[in-house]
């Protein structure tokens, strides 16, 4: 085991994002916001997942420049390359060879389950047999609203994918938002089976979800995940996007009946404001309700839109400087997969060894 472990001093954080164009409010209060506090004590992991991006078509230069745009927006929410290593996953050998490892101990229908497949299929026009009866047997009921459209093989693997990510750092935490809860289970649950089936191995990592913040929701329907695939754009706020623009999407936010301003289940749109100006702030919810007794949505809008706009000022602006750089982004990419790769041979030639492979030279 000790060599496994590295006889790390720091706990290992892993964590990674879809480099997707621009980061969402809800990747920026789910994610990037903590992983920045996180630096000084761990050793940490962030990876941008190109591999998992392209379960999606993409366009070959688009992908790239969203790559290289993703570290600059990592970089301008203030993850620190002389911390931290900041890495491409297709750059670091292992993550695939990983995952065909463990892909040979996930029974199949263990994927067909799994939340985010079931949606994305579902999009597609596609609906997947939740028939516990049908022995796992892939089941698609083809609504025919796409009849061109067809579930890839990679968009049910992606979980194993994701599990190989964590798994080959031997991360203790991995802090993501509440919709990759379901995917943390499934690299512990593989972690355990791997440890239970060729002796101890991997860490079982633990998911890391922030109390506030976890699951920002789209302005227009708060009902559901803010999410840059959405159809509906007015109901999404980038960290890149303009103050004006900003401002605008806040005050045409969808809001509840009633006036009261508190977080309630019956009134998702008013907690979803209150949650993102929570935690953006670092000011306790509670706080907040007691505050705007007395006031109008109308006043909560503008405040918001006053905070995300502050918020995101400078993160802007450093973005700005520096993605002009490509050479100095180029370099820190580099120095990332060498830190990233010297951890992952270690736990891969571990795992090769494990089921009867031939150590893999570097
Ligand atoms: P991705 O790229 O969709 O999102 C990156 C991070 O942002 C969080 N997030 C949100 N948090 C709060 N509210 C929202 N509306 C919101 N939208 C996104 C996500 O929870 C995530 O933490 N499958 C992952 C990428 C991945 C990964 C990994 C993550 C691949 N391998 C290994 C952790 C460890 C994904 O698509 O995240």
């Amino acid at each position: 085991m000790e060599d496994i472990i590295m006889s790390d001093q720091k706990p290992v954080i892993l964590t990674c994002a879809q480099p997707t164009g621009e980061m969402t409010l809800g990747n920026y209060i789910g994610a990037v916001k903590n992983w920045a506090t996180m630096q000084d004590d761990n050793q940490c992991y962030f990876g941008i997942v190109d591999m998992h991006a392209i379960t999606v078509r993409r366009t070959p230069a688009e992908l790239r420049k969203a790559t290289l745009s993703f570290l600059a927006q990592y970089l301008a929410c203030g993850l620190d390359p002389e911390k931290s290593a900041l890495f491409v996953q297709s750059h670091v050998i292992g993550h695939t060879e990983l995952a065909w490892v463990l892909g040979c101990m996930t029974p199949l229908g263990e994927l067909q389950r799994m939340t985010q497949f079931k949606e994305k299929a579902s999009k597609l026009g596609f609906q997947v047999s939740e028939d516990e009866g049908s022995n796992n047997d892939l089941k698609f009921t083809h609504e025919s609203a796409k009849p061109q459209a067809s579930v890839n093989s990679g968009l049910l693997y992606y979980p194993v994918l994701m599990a190989a990510d964590i798994l080959l750092y031997n991360a203790d935490s991995v802090p993501v938002g509440e919709d990759q809860r379901q995917h943390l289970e499934l690299a512990r649950d593989l972690a355990e089976r791997f440890n239970n089936a060729y002796s101890e191995t991997f860490m079982v990592p633990d998911p890391y979800i922030p109390k506030v913040g976890a699951r920002v929701m789209s302005l227009q329907d708060p009902t559901r995940k803010m999410s840059k695939s959405d159809e509906n754009q007015n109901g999404v706020l980038y960290i890149l996007e303009s103050p004006d623009s900003l401002r605008k999407k806040i005050k045409s936010a969808v809001t509840d009946s009633g006036t009261e301003i508190r977080v309630a289940d019956d009134k998702p749109g008013i907690s979803n404001l209150l949650t993102i100006s929570s935690a953006l702030q670092d000011i306790p919810v509670q706080e907040l309700e007691e505050r705007y007794v007395g006031s109008s949505y109308a006043t909560l809008k503008e405040d918001v839109a006053d905070v995300v706009i502050e918020a995101l000022r400078p993160v802007r602006e450093r973005y700005e400087e520096i993605i002009s750089d490509k050479a100095g982004l180029e370099k820190i990419l580099k120095d990332g997969m060498e830190r990233a790769q010297a951890r992952a041979f270690k736990v891969l030639n571990k795992v090769y060894r494990k089921v009867g492979f031939f150590e893999r030279v570097r």
